[in-house]
């Protein structure tokens, strides 16, 4: 029994009722017995875009928002973003500890191998336009892989789901890197099962001649870095759809398609190709002023600017800006980076940006990183959904064995037309 409780007067009936407080939060459900009469259904909360609302109990990421912190299974993402790599960090997000090193090897192989994609993967893939989105590709293909492993349907099998884990963790860098050779007019690449997981990546997206590739180590490591750092952020968006759309029991593939659909959205994954368009406009530092005052006057967002949870620093930017940094020494700077810097600066000093709270998201620079890499903009949120893959699937694991969790169905305030009649039709 809990130890705290709310006490609720019903200024409608001067009934008083008493709720337990756990974790600083009030069932939504305890409301339901608060009634006027037998007929009443009782008690609802209205919380449009649910911005007071605990969906879940979760154990797989904690951020505070006001102060900055981001930490998967209690490791601070600072600390992993220097001390382990990505494929680790999955395992970790998964399995709730770090992977020992003969675990460690166990989940590289398994990964490794399970790279490759069916050849009819391949031919759906060719059937899209010449510039198709990439990320209107990912989505479709990843659903599209549901119809090869029809067995993903038995969610509620452990062996059975950590089998679609292991292979969509695998197989999305290859489905996005067909999705750029494919705009690209380039032949499609196959894994090289003897590189890491990143440094395959690139061989996919730019192997040209050589036969046998070899990724800049200093390219590959930073892209390991964002991977980690875009692995999982709790109950965000996307992440939302894919517990929604698994709470029916949809396979793993359908709900995955469903999550990158949520996340290709401007106002959170698809942020990062905001930003480069809106560094792009600005084109000069001189011209920030006044681009800033035109969003002052309400005339648009500076994108990769604000969060729902974060009201300080977003810690995943500070490490993006080093991580620009070390790949900015590798490929040269990038102009539109002396923008970015100079927009942070004037903003940070900004009335309007300090009262709201207003700070760099990890979309302000991960895009500037990525055009320095010889992505297109349109690649960018294809980016974020190859390492979110692994917060996908451990909130839906997690999900799916919480024995709270049912299919999500929200209700709804009616406020349409009351009943009428539909006149009858004249014989
Ligand atoms: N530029 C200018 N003003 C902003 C911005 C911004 N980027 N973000 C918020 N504001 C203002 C709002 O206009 C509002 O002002 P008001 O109180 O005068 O009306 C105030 O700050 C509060 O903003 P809300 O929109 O209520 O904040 P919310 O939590 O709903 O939105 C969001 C968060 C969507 C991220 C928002 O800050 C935004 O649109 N940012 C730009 C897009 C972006 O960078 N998205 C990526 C997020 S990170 C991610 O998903 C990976």
């Amino acid at each position: 029994m809990s130890e705290e409780h709310l006490t609720i007067t019903d200024d409608r009936t001067g009934k008083s009722y008493k709720l337990p407080i756990e974790e600083g939060t009030v069932r939504a459900m305890d409301l339901r017995q608060i009634k006027t009469n037998e007929h009443d259904f009782g008690l609802m909360t209205y919380d449009p875009a649910l911005m007071n609302t605990a969906s879940t109990k979760s154990a797989i990421t904690f951020i505070d928002g006001d102060k900055g912190i981001l930490e998967y299974r209690g490791f601070p993402v600072e600390q992993l973003a220097e001390r382990s790599n990505f494929l680790e960090v999955a395992y970790l997000i998964l399995f709730g500890e770090m992977p020992n090193e003969e675990q460690s090897t166990a989940w590289t192989y398994d990964i490794t191998h399970h790279t490759f994609v069916h050849e009819n993967i391949k031919t759906l893939m060719q059937a899209f336009r010449y510039d198709a989105h990439p990320m209107g590709m990912f989505i479709s293909t990843v659903a599209a892989l549901s119809t090869f492993y029809p067995e993903a349907k038995q969610v509620s099998d452990a062996d059975n789901r950590l089998a679609q884990i292991k292979r969509l963790i695998a197989k999305v860098p290859t489905i996005a890197a067909y999705t750029f050779r494919h705009n690209r007019g380039l032949r499609y690449v196959y894994p090289d099962n003897d590189l890491s997981y990143t440094g395959n990546f690139l061989n996919m997206m730019f192997k040209m001649t050589e036969t046998k590739y070899k990724p800049n180590p200093a390219l590959e490591h930073a892209l390991d870095v964002l991977f980690i750092l875009h692995a999982d952020h709790e109950q965000n968006c996307s992440t939302n759809a894919m517990r929604a759309i698994g709470s029916s029991c949809a396979d793993p593939y359908s709900a995955m398609a469903g999550a990158a659909a949520a996340l290709y959205g401007p106002l959170h994954g698809g942020a990062n190709e905001e930003v480069l368009k809106m560094l792009s406009r600005i084109d000069d530092k001189r011209n920030i002023p006044e681009f800033i005052q035109r969003v002052k006057n309400g005339e648009g967002k500076l994108m990769g600017f604000g969060h729902r949870v974060y009201k300080n620093y977003d810690p995943r930017a500070r490490i993006i800006k080093r991580v620009a940094d070390e790949v900015f020494e590798m490929t040269g700077r990038n102009r539109l980076l002396d923008i970015a810097l100079e927009l942070e600066r004037i903003a940070l000093e900004d009335e309007y940006f300090i009262s709201r709270k207003l700070y760099p998201n990890v979309d302000f620079y991960s895009g500037i990183i990525y055009q320095a890499m010889g992505l297109p903009v349109t690649m960018f949120p294809v980016m974020f959904a190859i390492p979110r893959t692994v917060g996908w699937l451990a909130q839906w694991q997690e999900m799916i064995t919480d024995p709270e969790q049912k299919i999500t169905r929200p209700r709804q305030i009616f406020v349409g037309q009351p009943r009428r009649e539909l006149p009858k039709k004249k014989d």
